[in-house]
């Protein structure tokens, strides 16, 4: 198991959801996002891993999966997803941090990264994280938030902004809260045995004036036309990557779903109330249909 924790961005308590999607006015960028997703996810599968799923507000769009794994490191998102979602088996509620996933290597056939790697610090363990929990073959959407972006070069090009967009390290741009540089991340990729096989650019008239005086409808179906040009160049504020995990895996031990995160154990013993790992002795409570694996 990892020794290395890097700080977690908290959403304990926050009120995302309702205060930047559903009152925050971006009805644009969420409609465009659901055009990505329809482009690049698979029509359906067995068990997908969401990871930093928030409040769920992209869970519904995974609808052809039997089984959703919604990880996030907040418990208050994961009761918010519940209660809009429900309680039903179809959902698994998982509080755990991306960088020490309490899984057994090779248990998902896909996995999504929506608005979550903007948080890490160290996005390369994190990628390696994944890769490890997904079986060869199945499919990554990961979206990033993307530094070579047209309006980061034009304020660079006027001296109004001092970081270069076209240098490959990261950019915090507030406190947890990362820019990438699209070459990086195809690299970080490859280096943990994804192939990508396409890449969408998303949100290009992420502007306000824009968004006030050019109606939704030919803001979404511009920005549909524009994403298609993803594979060629990157300069949106929001990238789609589709990758697929290739090379040397494991499927997953018959039966087994839960890793200790503490010491790497597996199979997990699940009682009503908890799941016990019977090597390093840690006890990760089972609460209101969440199982918590932080701590
Ligand atoms: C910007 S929200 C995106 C939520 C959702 N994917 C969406 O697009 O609506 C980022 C989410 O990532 C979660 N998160 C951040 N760092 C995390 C970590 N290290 N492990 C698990 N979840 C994390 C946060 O708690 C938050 O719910």
């Amino acid at each position: 198991m990892t020794e290395e924790r890097p700080p977690v961005c908290s959403y304990e308590g926050s009120d995302y959801q309702t205060s930047f999607w559903d009152q925050g006015g971006r009805a644009y960028e969420d409609r465009v996002e659901v055009i990505a997703l329809e482009r690049l996810m698979p029509a359906g599968g067995s068990l997908l891993l969401e990871l930093g799923a928030g409040a769920g507000r992209n869970t519904p769009r995974y609808q052809g999966f039997e089984r959703i794994v919604l990880l996030d490191y907040s418990r208050t998102q994961l009761c918010q997803a519940r209660d809009r979602l429900g309680d039903t088996p179809k959902y698994i509620y998982v509080a755990a941090d991306i960088y020490r996933l309490p899984f057994v290597p090779g248990l998902f056939d896909a996995a999504t990264m929506i608005r979550t790697l903007h948080h890490m610090a160290n996005p390369e363990l994190a990628l390696r994280q994944v890769r490890q929990t997904l079986q060869p073959g199945a499919t990554f959407i990961l979206e990033f938030a993307n530094k070579h972006n047209i309006k980061a070069i034009v304020r660079y090009a006027l001296r109004r902004q001092e970081w270069s967009p076209f240098s490959q390290e990261p950019v915090e741009f507030a406190e947890l809260n990362f820019d990438f540089h699209p070459k990086a991340i195809r690299r970080w990729l490859g280096d943990n045995r994804f192939q990508i096989e396409r890449q969408l650019t998303v949100s290009h008239f992420r502007i306000e004036w824009f968004k006030r005086h050019i109606p939704l409808e030919w803001l979404v179906r511009m920005d549909s036309l524009a994403q298609q040009t993803g594979n060629l160049w990157q300069l949106a504020p929001s990238v789609f990557v589709k990758a697929i995990a290739v090379g040397e895996g494991v499927t997953a031990l018959e039966g087994a779903f839960f890793r200790c995160p503490e010491c790497g154990h597996y199979p997990l013993q699940e009682a009503p109330a908890e799941v016990v790992c019977s090597s390093c002795g840690r006890i990760w409570p089972y609460q209101d249909g969440i199982y918590d694996f932080r701590g």
